[in-house]
């Protein structure tokens, strides 16, 4: 006798955003592994191509579409482009998000430009890919947006990426009550400190790195393929029966590193 696993994403077509690297080139990996053909979405051509065609070596079907997520033709050209390859979008991961350098700071510096740019990203372009989104889910599908520890928590430096955050969360939820009797579940998946390549360019000294690690009950940093073994759970048949989560993935540390850094600051400014 064989017994057949749990879940398995054969045949279902699922959308990442921001899937050129980072957890979004994670998530794609692992939605690959289970069986799931992918469609790779983000600005930057190369880094998707190169995502593309490790995915494909490695036995899945995959496609990449170029595009900016904050822009609504766009978000309908990565829809459409899914659909005439794949037919059905089973799932969809809203993961491309960040604040960038240049966008952050405390917040009584924060500029409306600097505002508009976090929030379009972090909240209004993944709200509007859902909305899209589940109006082609017209059997069913699973719809995951990837938020941060920051959502819950108080984060000098980058509050207006944290209120984002918290905001797709409550957002999550009541998409989750509004959708799910169109068979559409929405959940959220809220990563810890995961040590990316562009995170590494600024979060860099040693003693940063190992004051955030000791806040870490499981002692290390995430690693970006952390984070897709569970969006490919929620996007499973077998998650059947899970929305409106809002699901924290991060080694057991609820201390923000924002929070971390602020503190340690003022503590240096006071001696
Ligand atoms: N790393 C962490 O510690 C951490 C912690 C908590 C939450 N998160 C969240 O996890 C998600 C992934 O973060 P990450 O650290 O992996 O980020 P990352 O390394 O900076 O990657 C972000 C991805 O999103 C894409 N992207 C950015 N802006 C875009 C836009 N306007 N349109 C389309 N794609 C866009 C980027 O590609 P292009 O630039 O080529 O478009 C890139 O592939 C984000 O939502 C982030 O907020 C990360």
């Amino acid at each position: 006798m064989s017994v057949p696993a749990l879940f398995s994403l054969a045949g279902k077509a699922v959308v990442v955003t921001g899937a050129g690297r980072g957890i979004g080139r994670g998530i794609a990996e692992s939605l690959a592994q289970c069986g799931a053909r992918v469609v790779l979405a983000g600005r930057s051509p190369v880094p998707l191509r190169e995502t593309q065609h490790a995915l494909e070596v490695a036995g899945a079907e995959a496609m990449t579409v170029v595009g900016d997520i904050t822009r609504a033709d766009d978000r309908a050209r990565l829809l459409q482009a899914a659909l005439d390859r794949f037919g059905y979008v089973d799932g969809w991961i809203n993961n491309a998000g960040s604040a960038a350098p240049e966008d952050v700071g405390p917040l009584d510096t924060i500029g409306e430009a600097q505002w508009d740019r976090v929030v379009d990203l972090n909240l209004k372009a993944a709200f509007f890919a859902s909305q899209m989104a589940a109006h082609a889910m017209s059997r069913g599908g699973a719809i995951v947006n990837i938020t941060s520890r920051s959502a819950s928590y108080p984060n000098p430096g980058t509050g207006h990426y944290g209120a984002a955050k918290a905001a797709l969360e409550n957002l999550t939820r009541t998409m989750a009550a509004e959708w799910g009797h169109r068979g559409i579940r929405v959940n959220a998946v809220a990563p810890g400190v995961v040590m990316t390549e562009e995170l590494a360019k600024t979060f860099n000294t040693p003693e940063r790195i190992q004051r955030q690690v000791d806040t870490v009950p499981l002692q290390r940093l995430g690693r970006p393929e952390d984070i897709g073994p569970l969006c490919a759970y929620l996007v499973s048949d077998a998650a059947g029966w899970t929305t409106g989560a809002l699901i924290p993935v991060n080694g057991g540390s609820f201390v923000p590193m924002g929070y971390l850094s602020y503190l340690n600051r003022v503590k240096r400014a006071r001696v």
